[in-house]
């Protein structure tokens, strides 16, 4: 029920906004106040050779990570989703906040482009199944779709590699 209410809620608040940071900082925010146990969520966006921070919800974090290094950039690298039951058997897992114990990255994938990486942080463990894989996926096409993905490759160093099949 929780995935159906962040549907209706985001399409209300998204439509009629084709700017892609602000739809995607609206998206964060709702998914923040609605989701339980969750103590961070954003978006990291590729640059280079790179991952930068987007809008996101929750403490400071890294700016900065490079595609192929922790979940995030292993996840936009081979751009494939990863669960991560427990951060502390993650081989290179990058710590960003002391108190997440597992985490969720989806790969933003649009026109074949990687354009980055949802990152979603939990403070138990175990917090992610399948089940929100096919929500949040869900809710990210619906952000895809009424946003301007378009306009965001001008911001990027070097937006047409390695990215493209
Ligand atoms: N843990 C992530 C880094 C980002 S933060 O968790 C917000 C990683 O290993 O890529």
């Amino acid at each position: 029920m929780v995935y159906k209410t962040l549907q209706e809620r985001l399409e209300e608040v998204i439509s009629g906004e084709s700017n892609f940071v602000a739809n995607a900082a609206n998206f964060v925010s709702l998914i923040f106040y609605v989701l339980k146990d969750i103590n961070w969520i954003g978006f990291y966006l590729v640059d280079g050779d790179e991952l930068v921070i987007g809008p996101f919800q929750g403490k400071p974090a890294c700016s900065r990570i490079p595609l192929g290094k922790g979940v995030c950039g292993t996840s936009a690298k081979d751009r494939k989703v990863i669960i991560v039951n427990d951060v502390h058997s993650y081989p290179g897992y990058i710590t960003c906040d002391p108190l997440t114990k597992s985490e969720l990255v989806i790969p933003i994938i649009f026109h074949n482009y990687v354009f980055g990486v949802l990152d979603i942080n939990s403070p138990i463990y175990n917090r992610f199944n399948d089940f929100d894989i096919r929500n949040i996926e869900a809710l990210l096409s619906t952000l895809i779709q009424l946003s301007d993905l378009e306009s965001l490759k001008k911001y990027y160093k070097n937006n047409e590699r390695p990215f493209l099949d």
